[in-house]
């Protein structure tokens, strides 16, 4: 429940995609919102306001002077209430109205009144979207403080094809969970994270590979961005969509990770590695695929490079690094073992042996070793995982 106790205000506005705005609304009371539609008359003509009043199970303001409100002096209140607004879709009319403060119905009355962050998702056919008023008015928006989502590309209602779509409604709610989601605590700090597996091509058809999923690396990913820390996510092939707002380098090889590694160093606070590296590749790799000739195959296997290891031999003052370990047995052992020899300050050591941790599966169970301690964390989803492991790498920071 990202989203417990805030109270997120949605204003919508009379464009055809209002449609949308009824799964944004019910995701967000998923997420554990306080959720208040406010419509504009011309959204009332697109969607009934009973929609939303049946998923938010709260009354849908329209009309500023309506009486039966759960608020004395609504406008003021919720404005007062909010977390967060978010105008979308927002039609160049009421962006027009916003960016010159006027306040004519109840949405652009709430919204010049509230001092929370505000989010407006223009939405439109492509030439009002390029009209310089509109462009004007957006960044006269900007300039006020208001983080406006871009619109996404496709084909339109009226039946041309180009920007002015309202985002999908998890992307939507990915940039309410951004703002609301968690405190700011790794605002302004660089994370690298990697993850999933390598692959080491063997020839144009085959490669060796592991089967991490990647699923620990990008709940990482994302809980640091929720964070509000820079991210960048290094990553092996996954089947898994990275979280919004990280910026996602694809690698393919254990000899691409490292360069990628490498490359993103100098601008690293903290580097998670999470990531399960090849540590052996084919030291051939075939131009053409290989062909069988009777006989068994015996490959030879050339070391990859330890990404942790160079790491650990030009790591710069102030950076942060913890590693990751799995492990069959001596988990423990093992692991400090890994945490000394790399020079890490923290390695999280889970077992494949251990009910619940492991490759592919939504959960894990991890102990956080540093050089003088041991934390032990029961089984938890990777979400939560990664929580406590961010919770341990800032507490051990500062
Ligand atoms: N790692 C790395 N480069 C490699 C192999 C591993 O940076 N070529 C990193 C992983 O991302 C992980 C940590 O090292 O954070 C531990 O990986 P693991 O394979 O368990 O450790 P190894 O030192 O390779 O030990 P072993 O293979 O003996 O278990």
């Amino acid at each position: 429940m990202d989203l417990q106790n805030k109270c997120v205000v949605i204003g919508v506005t009379g464009g055809i995609a209002a449609y949308k705005m009824a799964d944004t609304a019910h995701l967000l009371c998923k997420l554990g919102a306080e959720v208040h539609v406010i419509m504009t008359e011309n959204a009332a003509k697109f969607i009934s306001p009973l929609t939303f009043e049946t998923l938010t199970n709260r009354r849908c303001m329209v009309d500023t002077f309506a009486r039966d409100f759960q608020y004395d002096v609504a406008h003021i209140s919720l404005a007062k209430a909010a977390d967060l607004i978010l105008v979308a879709p927002a039609t160049a009319n009421v962006i027009a109205k916003l960016a010159h403060g006027i306040a004519d119905d109840m949405l652009t009355t709430v919204v010049l009144a509230a001092r929370c962050p505000k989010l407006a998702a223009p939405s439109m056919n492509t030439a009002m979207l390029e009209n310089p008023v509109t462009q004007d008015n957006l960044a006269a928006l900007s300039r006020y403080g208001f983080e406006i989502v871009k619109p996404a590309s496709g084909l339109l209602a009226c039946g041309d094809v180009g920007k002015g779509k309202l985002p999908a409604p998890e992307e939507l709610v990915g940039h309410v969970l951004r703002r609301l989601a968690r405190e700011k605590t790794l605002s302004g700090v660089r994370v690298t994270v990697t993850a999933g597996p390598t692959q080491e091509a063997l020839d144009p058809v085959r490669f060796l590979t592991n089967h991490s999923s990647g699923k620990m690396g990008y709940a990482i990913a994302r809980e640091a961005m929720l964070r509000g820390a820079e991210v960048t996510l290094i990553t092996g092939p996954t089947a898994l969509n990275p979280p919004p707002f990280v910026q996602v380098v694809p690698v393919v090889s254990a000899k691409d990770m490292f360069s990628a590694v490498k490359k993103a160093l100098p601008k690293t606070d903290i580097l998670i590695k999470s990531a399960a590296v090849a540590d052996y590749r084919p030291a051939n790799q075939a131009a053409d695929k290989l062909k069988k000739d009777g006989g068994d195959l015996t490959l030879p296997l050339e070391r990859t490079d330890d990404i942790l290891g160079w790491v650990a031999q030009y790591r710069h003052p102030g950076l942060f690094v913890c590693g990751f370990s799995m492990e069959t047995r001596d988990l423990l052992e093992n692991s400090r073992r890994k945490l000394e020899k790399k020079r890490l300050d923290m390695i999280a050591a889970n077992s494949l042996r251990t009910e619940g941790a492991g490759f592919g599966v939504d959960t894990n169970v991890i102990t956080i070793l540093t050089a003088n301690g041991q934390q032990e964390l029961p089984l938890m989803s990777k979400a939560e995982a990664a929580a406590r492991l961010l919770d341990a790498i800032e507490a051990r920071r500062s």
